[in-house]
């Protein structure tokens, strides 16, 4: 573990989709890359923190020198991180599916013929953020929740933050148009108990390095 403003600190990290299974072949996911949160994996083990890195089937492979703990489900995801703590932060940039299958088949579906479409069962995700946010002990210093919207980007994110309990939200607007989901880049707007800071577009090496500051900063 290096030296830095992180040294002795352990922050978990979750990133990357989650897949729902909906029979042993097939699942339901989305287009997170795990861009962010494995860049801001590396940029917080960087200042020194031990980094437990929660991560969902991800496009792009988990920095070394920190703990990798690779899960698929949300419900895998929540049990990971329950069984992390204690943190001194906890970063929560996965895109975790709000719904999981819950009539999953134990075996591969098939088409019977008849011409009828499988009919599938939702029920609601644990939330992991706001678990984790609301906890009353042992509650990370430091709980830093994202945000991807499409519209409104701000309002929307404060609601967030004061719904789910958490110290910080990274917003981002995730429009198509922005080429930000699965792209290099990302332009975040920063809301903390004091406001919301518009940060400028920037690679997203460069919003996880500047991200691992303040969190470095917040926990002196
Ligand atoms: O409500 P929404 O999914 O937009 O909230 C996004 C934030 O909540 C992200 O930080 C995400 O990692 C976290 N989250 C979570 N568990 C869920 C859903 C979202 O930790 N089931």
């Amino acid at each position: 573990l290096g030296d830095g403003p992180l040294k002795g600190r352990h922050v978990i990290v979750t990133s990357g989709p989650t897949h729902e299974p909906i029979d042993p072949v097939r699942y339901i996911a989305n287009r997170s890359s795990g861009a962010q949160g494995t860049a801001l994996a590396r940029a917080l083990r960087d200042l020194g923190a031990r980094v437990t890195f929660v991560t969902g089937p991800a496009a792009v492979p988990p920095p070394g020198g920190v703990e990798v703990v690779a899960v698929q489900t949300a419900v895998e995801m929540r049990d990971a991180v329950t069984a992390a703590l204690p943190a001194d932060a906890a970063v929560f940039a996965a895109a975790v599916a709000d719904w999981h299958v819950v009539n999953a088949s134990g075996s591969k579906m098939k088409k019977d013929g008849s011409g009828k479409s499988p009919e599938l069962d939702f029920a609601e995700n644990p939330d992991i953020l706001a678990t984790v946010a609301s906890m009353k002990k042992g509650r990370p210093k430091l709980v830093v929740g994202f945000a991807a919207e499409t519209d409104d980007v701000q309002a929307h994110a404060e609601a967030k933050r004061a719904r789910k309990k958490c110290d910080w939200i990274v917003a981002n607007d995730v429009t198509p148009a922005t080429g930000i989901m699965g792209g290099t880049e990302n332009a975040v707007t920063l809301i903390t108990g004091n406001g919301a800071e518009e940060w400028p577009r920037l690679p997203k090496d460069e919003v996880a390095r500047r991200l691992a500051v303040r969190i470095a900063e917040s926990l002196v």
